[in-house]
């Protein structure tokens, strides 16, 4: 069978096609990664598994347990809504697990005013803040402004056994 020949047109041809794709690609890569960033190296979003320092089934009604998010290595909760200073996907790096009307809601620590962690009042059975006077109701809504948002809540579901749960977040990894 005959080779066809490639004549220097051709080949001309193709050589111009292959440095202009190059081109394009080189021009276009950039914006691209722009528009859609990989995630940093090592972050995960997914389930943490917290142990309380009060199993679930031993907190009383109108009781509030804090947590923390795991810093080894570094994850924090990813909020499920918000309001005023919190919006659904924000960070928060702590939450409390409460018990009221024998409902349990596991809210995040960040007020809603500006995001300072706000406090148990166990003696008034609310949320208070340090930063601007904020209270909140053990369900997160608004007892006293300046806040005008409730605190947000934590997705969450029971873990392996009464100690633990799994609440939504991510590893930062850093
Ligand atoms: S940040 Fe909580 S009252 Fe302002």
């Amino acid at each position: 069978m005959a080779l066809e020949r490639v004549t220097r047109r051709t080949f001309i041809g193709w050589w111009m096609a292959s440095i202009l794709t190059s081109l394009t690609v080189a021009g276009i890569a950039p914006i691209l990664v722009f528009l859609w960033p990989a995630p940093p190296k090592g972050q995960k979003k997914g389930p943490l598994t917290i142990a309380l320092d009060t199993p679930l089934n031993q907190i009383n009604d109108g009781q509030a347990v804090k947590f923390n998010a795991p810093t080894s290595p570094n994850s924090a909760f990813i909020m499920a809504d918000g309001g005023g200073d919190n919006a659904p996907g924000d960070l928060a790096f702590g939450g409390f697990v409460v018990k009221n009307q024998g409902k349990v809601d596991v809210l995040a620590i960040n007020c809603s005013h500006l995001g300072c962690s706000v406090a148990l009042n166990a003696n008034a059975n609310s949320f208070d803040c340090p930063c601007h006077g904020s209270r909140f109701h053990l369900d997160g809504t608004v007892l006293h402004g300046p806040a005008q948002f409730p605190l947000s809540h934590l997705s969450w579901k029971h873990g392996q056994d009464a100690k633990t749960i799994e609440v939504d977040g991510i590893i930062l990894g850093f």
